[in-house]
């Protein structure tokens, strides 16, 4: 009996994930330069070579890892790479050396009691949860700010600082709808 022709569904290729960084679209093909499980904090580091952001516990529990999804704070540990696709992702190297955040860490720096780092491994976390907040909330009171820095963890234990830092940072920053 002749075989019959089976004709098998051909193989449709997935187009490339495509995500803004710092400004600047990247194209990765999938099963080449990601897979389906690489986490975005892994793709940041790793392949993008953005190592200002930090995995310390690549569970969720630290807020080292974070960076903006479309303005939000987002845990890139806990984020996949596929769920950035289309999005823009800004990590600390996105941020100008005059921004609000980065320089009020930076005049936060007294040593002794009221520093906002001292390691700096939380920082790039704590600014970009920050940046995340007064996204959000570009006014916030001491207590919104605590809370909203609630899921970062600092180890050498600077947290008034930062609470202070992000007091001062949000002096300095205009409301989008106030911006000329
Ligand atoms: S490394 Fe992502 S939350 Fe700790
Ligand atoms: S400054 Fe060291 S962990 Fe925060």
């Amino acid at each position: 009996m002749a075989k019959k022709n089976v004709k098998r569904p051909r193989e449709v290729k997935k187009p490339p994930v495509r995500i803004m960084v710092n400004g600047a679209w990247h194209e990765f093909e999938r099963g080449r330069d990601l897979e389906p499980e690489t986490t975005l904090s892994f793709l940041l580091r790793e392949k993008l070579g953005y190592t200002g952001l930090k995995v310390s516990c690549d569970e969720g529990a630290c807020g080292a890892c974070t960076v903006l999804l479309d303005g939000r704070a987002v845990l890139s540990c806990m984020k996949l790479a596929v769920q950035a696709d289309g999005h823009e992702i800004l990590t600390i190297e996105g941020l100008p050396e005059d921004d609000p955040v980065i320089r009020a860490f930076a005049d936060q720096c007294e040593p002794g009691y009221g520093t906002a780092l001292q390691c700096g491994f939380c920082t790039p976390g704590f600014v970009m949860t920050a940046k995340g907040l007064l996204n959000e909330n570009p006014k916030p009171t001491l207590a919104e700010i605590k809370e909203g820095l609630s899921g970062n963890i600092c180890r050498c234990g600077c947290y008034a600082g930062i609470a202070r830092a992000v007091q001062h940072a949000s002096e300095d920053t205009v409301p989008e709808g106030e911006k000329k």
